[in-house]
């Protein structure tokens, strides 16, 4: 057994506390390999913001829980020696077992999320009790979540959306007794969330997809007062990034994300982590792809992927500043 606390991690609940009363949202950035993860340390250092590192079952299959745990540890020594000791959570990302729960628990894991959101709601009850009655014994903070994102979470692949219902949340909370509960108000994972036929144009001449359902984040806040909430799929799939990666060679669909306005209001609410993924793929694609056409002849990894890793770095910073507004909160 590999406790957090050896590892100089924290668990979110002190963290989903001060945001709440802030006003703001902590970022939750997905991490597969060294560039990601310096990109993020390194942006909220320079922002000064806590953060949440995730790590998804596909993340696990690709880069191996000892080598992320261990990357985790550094990444605390890295922000000291940057010169700033923000709070750092590692956090399992679409838990999709009890024993994926249990395995990424016993490694040194701070957080971790049981995704029963495709169940029949007494089976995600069920299991989401059991994650949470294993994880509490050692401290560690879960997320449960209720109601379905359309995408692709970890080969699970949803076609349309179910918002969550509001007259479920107190009884899920208190049966489950998770300490954060991702909703479903219109949010998607992955890059393709909104297709412009489906959005309108605002006076600037930008897409603006179909609001997000505030309505039902509102009646979830009456109903827990205070209670940390969660949005996946909070992307905002940035146009220049996808235009770059189709100018040089790539092949993506034209699709609009969350507009950053909408994620800016969600903060300010009892939303106190926001993930994204998507947008840092993006970042790091776009650059990568840019380099290898301006480069041919390029083979050093270090001459693109450092690019890749920049890039990504001032995104972070920017959705830290203007965005979630974790910037200087930690
Ligand atoms: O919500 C899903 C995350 O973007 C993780 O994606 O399963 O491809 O690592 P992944
Ligand atoms: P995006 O695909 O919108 O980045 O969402 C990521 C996510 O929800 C990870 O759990
Ligand atoms: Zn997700």
């Amino acid at each position: 057994m590999i406790s957090y606390k050896d590892l100089g991690l924290v668990n979110s609940k002190k963290m989903f506390a001060k945001a709440i009363k802030g006003g703001y949202a902590v970022p939750a950035y997905n991490f597969n390999n060294l560039e990601q993860l310096q990109a993020i340390i390194q942006a909220c250092v320079a922002t000064k913001s806590p953060v949440i590192l995730q790590v998804s079952k596909g993340a696990r299959d690709y880069a191996n829980i000892n080598l992320l745990r261990n990357m985790a540890r550094g990444a605390g020594e890295y922000a000291r020696e940057l010169g700033c000791d923000i709070p750092i959570v590692l956090h399992l990302d679409h838990g999709d077992s009890f024993e994926t729960c249990k395995d990424c628990i016993d490694n040194g894991f701070s957080s971790v999320m049981i995704d029963g959101s495709h169940l029949p709601y007494e089976e995600n009850v069920a299991l989401t009790k059991k994650v949470v009655d294993y994880a509490h014994k050692f401290d560690v903070t879960v997320e449960g979540e209720l109601g379905v994102l359309a995408g692709i979470e970890d080969e699970v692949s949803h076609e349309k959306s179910n918002y969550t219902k509001p007259e479920e949340v107190v009884d899920f909370v208190s049966r489950t007794g998770v300490d954060s509960l991702a909703i479903s108000i219109g949010t998607s994972h992955g890059a393709n969330k909104f297709d412009p036929a489906h959005c309108t144009v605002n006076e600037e001449g930008i897409l603006i997809p179909p609001p997000l359902r505030f309505d039902i984040l509102e009646e979830i806040e009456r109903r827990l007062p205070g209670f940390p909430i969660v949005l996946h799929g909070s992307s905002s799939v940035p146009q220049e990034y996808v235009k770059k990666i189709n100018k040089y060679g790539g092949k993506l669909k034209d699709s609009v994300g969350i507009p950053e306005e909408q994620l800016r209001r969600a903060a300010k609410s009892s939303v106190c982590k926001i993930n994204i993924d998507s947008d840092g793929r993006l970042a790091m694609t776009a650059m990568v792809r840019e380099v290898l056409h301006n480069k041919p002849a390029e083979f050093d990894p270090r001459k693109y992927l450092g690019p890749a890793r920049e890039e990504l770095k001032k995104m972070y910073m920017h959705k830290n500043t203007n965005v979630l507004g974790s910037a200087n909160q930690a």
